[in-house]
């Protein structure tokens, strides 16, 4: 059997891709966990014409993707192999390398997926970054000049993501911490936090997006916001992505496919580079960028996976004003049903939905597993996004009332 692509990874944001895969007329082998599988199939039987799938107990691990993406490359031999999130870029890459197809390169993936080994090039490139230490465990680390941000090196999704302040918080981290290791030891950057979106071919970027993006801060850094038009300071900052861009893709030595670089600007102007991965971005960051620019990001994915070189605009700034957003509970709040409803009576969203079952009762969060919903906005002006924001914040806590009666279990 040949299939056109292999489709390493699937989530819930990979349906892009698939409904790409679709509308272009090919056909795709899909690796997934045996639930998303099913699901999938259910929806793209129809572009889905080879599948495998593997224990979910180890789906964190990227080891777990590499047999079964390889076996299942060897029975359907694709032309492109493309990696969803985090744990399937290893798999994809070897596959790649092995099968002589696009990608971002072994080197690129690596570095990608260990934020020690990017720490470590991007010194040596000069790119600027926070300082940082590794270190095997958190009590062989002299005391910090605080605050400091403590990071496993490989996680994602701000798992194991802490901002420390003090002294008394260093030792309750060291406590908690013991025997997990190792960790980088970053200084905390201040300033504006962006994302960029770029699609790279033979290592240049064809098209970069630059993305504000809001957290809760420290200490956990739960995203909130994404807003794809760029900020205030819209041209001038774009530029200066682009050129922080594509000194991160050489450091990387990435060739083809999609990078998501994280960084901050503080108020002086200064850059500092948080991480950069070749991978999906969360947050339907894919799909609100495509919106904004008028585009189909997963397709222009898709095209690079299979060598072709997709059609972008020339010019870098968007034209809609879109954003995602995602509610978490302020305080001890309960997932209610009613809520998409009161999020989809809001000008300009097109998509929202519950990350939690209904009747789940949240503390605020920790991690962006806490989150309770989310709405997709998509408005013709600054103004209008971000009074659409603001009444879509409204609406959701107005209908999600935190029930007295278990406020003992906060
Ligand atoms: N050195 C730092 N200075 C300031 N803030 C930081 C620093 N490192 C991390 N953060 C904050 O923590 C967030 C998560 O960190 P990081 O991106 O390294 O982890 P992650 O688990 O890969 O997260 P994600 O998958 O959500 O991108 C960053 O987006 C940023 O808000
Ligand atoms: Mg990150």
């Amino acid at each position: 059997m040949n299939v056109d692509v292999l489709l390493v990874g699937g989530g819930n944001m990979g349906r892009g891709y698939l409904t790409a895969v679709r509308r272009l007329g090919l056909r795709a082998a899909l690796l997934e966990t045996p639930d998303r599988v099913e699901a999938l199939l259910r929806e793209f039987g129809d572009v889905i014409v080879a599948h495998a799938s593997l224990d979910s107990a180890v789906t964190d691990q990227d080891e777990a993707w590499v047999g079964p993406a390889v076996g299942l490359a060897a029975r359907t031999r694709p032309r492109g192999v493309l990696a969803f999130s985090e744990p399937h870029v290893l798999a994809a890459a070897l596959v790649a390398e092995a099968r002589g197809l696009p990608g971002p390169g072994l080197h690129a993936t690596q570095v990608s997926r260990n934020k020690a080994l990017q720490r470590q090039l991007y010194g040596a490139s000069g790119i600027p970054q926070p300082h940082s230490r590794l270190v095997e465990r958190l009590d062989e680390a002299d005391r910090p000049d605080f605050p400091v941000v403590v990071k496993p090196l490989s996680s994602f999704g701000s798992r194991g993501v802490e901002q420390v302040k003090d002294a008394q918080g260093w030792a309750e981290a060291v406590a908690r911490r013991a025997g997990g290791g190792p960790y980088l030891v970053e200084e905390y950057a201040t300033g504006t936090e962006y994302s960029w979106e770029a699609l790279v071919r033979g290592g240049k970027a064809l098209f970069g997006n630059l993305t504000v993006k809001t957290t809760t801060g420290p200490p956990s850094f739960v995203e909130l916001q994404h807003v794809p038009s760029g900020g205030p300071a819209g041209a001038e900052h774009r530029s200066r992505a682009m050129r922080l861009g594509a000194e991160v893709i050489e450091a990387m030595r990435m060739r083809d496919g999609l990078i998501h670089l994280e960084f901050r600007i503080a108020p002086d102007g200064r850059m500092a580079v948080m991480e950069a991965a070749v991978r999906t971005p969360g947050c339907f960051i894919m799909d609100v960028v495509s919106r904004a620019h008028g585009i189909d990001l997963y397709e222009a994915c898709l095209r690079l996976a299979l060598g072709d070189e997709p059609e972008l605009p020339a010019e870098g700034a968007p034209f809609r004003h879109t954003a995602s957003m995602f509610l978490a509970a302020e305080r001890l709040g309960e997932v209610v049903p009613e809520d998409t409803a009161a999020l989809d009576a809001v000008p300009g969203v097109f998509r929202s939905g519950l990350r939690q079952e209904p009747g789940t009762v949240m503390n605020p969060p920790e991690s962006n597993a806490d989150r309770m919903a989310f709405a997709l906005l998509d408005l013709p002006t600054e103004t209008a996004l971000k009074d659409a924001l603001r009444a879509a914040r409204a609406a959701f806590a107005a209908s999600s009332p935190i029930p007295p009666e278990r406020a003992e279990i906060a």
